[in-house]
This record gives C-alpha cells, structure tokens and sequence, in this order.
C-alpha cells in the first residue's frame, strides 16, 4: 500500500493508542509510514479510563463516553493485560499490585505513548460526525466537528480504523411496571459511585461485570442490602451476608420488586447492568458492525478487517479477557496491512476465514474455552507481525487462576498477585485490602503505606 495514503484513527482510548503506537515503533525502526490522524472527542485520551463525572450529555451535548466510576479497579489481574513492549516495571520502576485501581491504569497507558510522542497526531475535541466512502476513488469523506468551536470540515482519507469502544450506548431492557418505581433507576453507565447507596437496598440487574463489582461497590459502601438479578444464570459467587441473587424480575409495583419465583423485596434503588450496544452513529449501515457482545463479531476479518469494504478496520470490537495486548496486536497487524507488509487474502479466503472461526466460536461451551479462543485468537494475530512475543499460555494460566481466586473469595480476589508474563517480576501486596480502600487516587496507591508520601510516581499523563 502506498505510504503516501492518509490514515484517519477514530478515537483514542486504549485500541487507538494502540494503533499509533503501531506506527510510531515501526517509524522508530527506520520505516516510512502514512500520514496518520487521530480524531478523539474528548479533552485527552485513555477512552474509557478517562473518568468524568459527568453523565448524561457532556459540556458540548454530546454524549459521554466512559461508563467508569470512583473506586473502579481493575477486574482482572494487569498480569493478563500488559504491554509486551512497555512492561508495569519499566512505567513504574518497582513491583506494584495486581489489581490497579483507573487512574494507576490510566497513567500506565498514557506513560507509553508519552515516551513515543504521538500526541501530536490526535485531534482533541474533535468528533468525527460521519464517513462517506466513494468506491470508484477508495477514499472515505470524514466530516468532522471541531467540538468548541462547532466547526465543520471534511477530509479525505485512503483508511479508516474505527477504534471508538462498545462500552457507551447502554443497552436499557424495559421492565414490566418501572414506569411505577418511586426509588432511583439508573444504568451502570451512568454510575459514578456507591456512596450515596449506604444504609439503603439496592437491585443490580444483571449478572455480568458490571452487576458484579457495582453490586460489590455498594456492598463496599455500607449498602443495607444487595439484591442481584438474573437472566441466564447466577453469578454463583460465595456473597457475603447481605448480598444474595435472585432470578429475573416479574414486575416493579411502586417501592417493590417481584421476581419470578415469586419471591418480592423493597428496594431504594435499582442500576441496569444490563450492557451495551454495539452503536457507530457516524457509519452509514453498510460500513457499521451491528452483533452482540461476543468474542467473534460477524463480519471481521481476523476480528479487524470489515469484510465489505478491507480498507476500514476495527479495533477492539469482540467481548474482552485480553485487553491492551490484544488491542497492541491487532494495532500492529492492521498497520502492517495498511503499510503493505502483509497481504490482505481475497474474498473467498476471508469469507472462509471468518466462518471457520464463527464456527469454533459457535462451540465454545464455557469461561475456560472462551479464553483459550481467545488466546488463540491473539496468538494468531501475533505470528503475523513483529509485536514482541509473549506466552499467551502463561496468560491463560493467570486468568484461569483469576477465576479460581473470585471463585473462592469475590471480596478479597483483588488483594492476590500474580507473577508478570513479561518480566517475571511478582505483583507487590497492596497495603490496603481492596474491601477497605477508599481512595483510588494514584498517589494513595503509590504510597508505601497508608499517609506516606509516593515513591518513583509518575507524573500525570499530559
Ligand atoms: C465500566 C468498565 C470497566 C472496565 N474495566 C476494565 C478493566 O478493569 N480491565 C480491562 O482490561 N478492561 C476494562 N474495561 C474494558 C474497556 O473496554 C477496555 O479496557 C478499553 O477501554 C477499550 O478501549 P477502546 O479504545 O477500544 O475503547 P474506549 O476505551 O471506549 O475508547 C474509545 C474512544 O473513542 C472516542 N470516540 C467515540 N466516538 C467518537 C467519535 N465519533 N469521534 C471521535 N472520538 C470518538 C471516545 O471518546 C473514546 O476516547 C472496562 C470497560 C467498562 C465499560
Ligand atoms: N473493572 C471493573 O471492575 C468492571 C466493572 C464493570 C464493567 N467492566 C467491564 O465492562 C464491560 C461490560 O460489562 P457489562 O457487565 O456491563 O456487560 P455484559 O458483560 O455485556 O453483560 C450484560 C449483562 O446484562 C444482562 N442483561 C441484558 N439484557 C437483560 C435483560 N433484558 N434483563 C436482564 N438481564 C439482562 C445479561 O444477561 P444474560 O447473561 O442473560 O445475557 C448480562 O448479564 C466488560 O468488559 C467488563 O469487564 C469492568
């Protein structure tokens, strides 16, 4: 492919970091690379570790992006996450602990990209508004909104890579009878923190992610009670007193909640943790992904290339265990195509491609499968390019050990360390558990002990 195109970027959170990381290291090796444009709607980067506190519609009406709240911490161990080229010991120059709260994650992300200076390819405040493609020239149109201004133009670009999330449109079941809920209803989206949920019942609905650790926040926070409840099937953890699930709900009627095995519960306030959707409101429906939150969304080539149209790609689109290293190797395989360093196989192979993985996809039967898919699915990105290798089987290790921690204690699995893939440095103890940290602050985290002041803090990513 011909240097010379233009590569418009949209978004910059983790996978659009990702992307221009990419092509920062393979310019730092010596190679010619296109002209790269990065458009991000917020003020900084970091997607949805960029916390705000704000919900709803953002200072300019748009809506906001990250479903993040005070107190989130990593759910997984970072061990399962980390760069393969930018290790936790070289951002952090000791071992820290294996479940980060946001703003350590946030200064780790950002600490990579601040070493290879490609902040000056992003557009901040810029929103990409809509993408027209002219198939007889190859060229996509972006109209573009500069945000404080209200400014818009249009650009030409030879590529496309949509890097924009799936964690912001939330996806809100309508409930027989909520209409008559006289407490609070809100989506996980929208929570910013449990505090406010002291002394009083609350209902999480749903039995994922976000039903497991806002359920835990508010139990954290002195929640009266936690009721959790679901779909397909429990999410079948040890609870602690006061925290207990039930099947789906029956009805709302005024304060109360009736479930279907008829049981019933007052309840002060309720949080939808019932997912996302999939939403790209500035692709036409030709070039928009539409699936469920899956690890193998239809229509993606290798899980990046749309197969209508090769030269628009996406990046972290499938349902995530893996997360910045996968992003990091579906950056540098989309890279290497885009620079002409792998070959794009025709239709047909793609198309077979992609239904021999849907058709593995279709058969995973558990957790411990859906990881090793996974994995595998990496794997086969990294033999591709030259992102540094790491031992996806180690990973697999970490996460399927993860799972026995929550398993065993799912207040305390955030106080367990790990062993990094990348370095073989062992996680440091936090010096608070997890159940009694009330302070996500970076510099809290960082102190050796609680009040002492940080060692080796990083300066804040901007
Ligand atoms: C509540 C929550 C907690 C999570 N916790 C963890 C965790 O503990 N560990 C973990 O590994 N992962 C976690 N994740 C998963 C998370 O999705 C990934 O870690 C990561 O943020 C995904 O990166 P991304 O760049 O693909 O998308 P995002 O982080 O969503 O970033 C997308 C970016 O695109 C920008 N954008 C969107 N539309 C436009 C537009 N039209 N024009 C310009 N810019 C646009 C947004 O402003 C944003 O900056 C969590 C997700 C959620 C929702
Ligand atoms: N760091 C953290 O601690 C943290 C916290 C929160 C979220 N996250 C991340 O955020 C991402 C999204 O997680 P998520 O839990 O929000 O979404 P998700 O994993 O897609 O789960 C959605 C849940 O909603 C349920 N649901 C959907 N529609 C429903 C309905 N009509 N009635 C009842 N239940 C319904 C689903 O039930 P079925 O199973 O029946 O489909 C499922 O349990 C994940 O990547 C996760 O890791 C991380």
């Amino acid at each position: 492919m011909a240097n010379g195109e233009r590569v418009a970027i949209i978004g910059a959170g983790p996978s659009g970091m990702a992307q221009l990381r990419a092509f920062e290291a393979a310019a730092r090796a010596g190679a010619e690379i296109p002209e790269i444009v990065c458009f991000e709607k917020q003020a900084d980067w970091g997607g949805q570790w960029n916390y705000t506190w704000r919900t709803g519609l953002d200072e300019f009406g748009e809506p906001v992006h990250s479903s993040m709240y005070r107190n989130l911490w990593s759910n997984g161990p970072k061990e399962a996450l980390e760069f393969a080229d930018y290790s936790f010991d070289e951002h952090f120059a000791r071992p820290i602990s294996s479940y980060p709260p946001r703003p350590v994650l946030w200064d780790y992300i950002a600490g990579r990209l601040k070493k290879a200076d490609v902040r000056e390819f992003i557009r901040f405040r810029t929103i990409v508004r809509w993408v027209e493609y002219d198939a007889e020239r190859e060229i996509f149109t972006l109209t573009i909104e500069d945000l404080p201004t209200g400014e818009t133009t249009t650009e030409e670009f030879g590529r496309v890579v949509v890097a924009t999330g799936h964690f912001s449109f939330p996806n809100v079941p309508d409930l027989p009878g909520i209409e008559t809920f006289e407490g609070q209803v809100t989506h996980a989206h929208d929570f910013r923190g449990a505090e406010a949920l002291k002394d009083r019942d609350v209902l999480v609905i749903g039995s994922s992610y976000s039903a497991e650790d806002i359920g835990s926040q508010a139990y954290k926070m002195g929640a009266r009670s936690v009721t959790a409840s679901y779909r397909s099937a429990p999410m079948g953890y040890d609870w602690p007193e006061g925290f207990e699930e039930r099947p789906l709900v029956e009805r709302f009627e005024r304060d109360t909640v009736h479930f279907v095995d008829g049981t019933s519960k007052r309840v002060d306030a309720v949080i939808l943790c019932t997912g996302y959707l999939h939403k790209y409101p500035f692709l036409p429906g030709d070039l928009a992904l539409s699936s469920p939150n899956n690890v193998y969304p239809e229509g993606l080539y290798r899980g990046v290339v749309w197969q209508r149209n090769p030269r628009l790609a996406y990046l972290g689109a499938q349902d995530q265990w893996f997360t910045f290293n996968m992003f990091d190797t579906q950056a540098w395989y989309v890279r290497d195509l885009i620079m002409g360093r792998a070959d794009l196989p025709d239709e047909r192979e793609r198309a077979a491609s992609i239904a021999e993985w849907r058709a593995r996809f279709e058969k995973i039967a558990s957790d411990a499968d859906e990881i090793r898919f996974q994995a595998d699915y990496v794997r086969d990105l990294l033999e591709q390019t030259d992102y540094p290798e790491f031992d996806l089987d180690r990973v697999v290790e970490i996460f399927l050990a993860w799972k026995r921690d929550k398993k065993a204690d799912i207040m305390g699995y955030r106080d367990r360390v790990y062993r990094s893939v990348m370095t073989g440095t062992l996680s440091a103890e936090h010096h608070t558990p997890w159940i009694q940290e009330l302070d996500d602050s970076l510099e809290r985290y960082l102190a050796e002990k609680p009040g002492e002041s940080p060692r080796n803090a990083p300066s804040a990513a901007v």
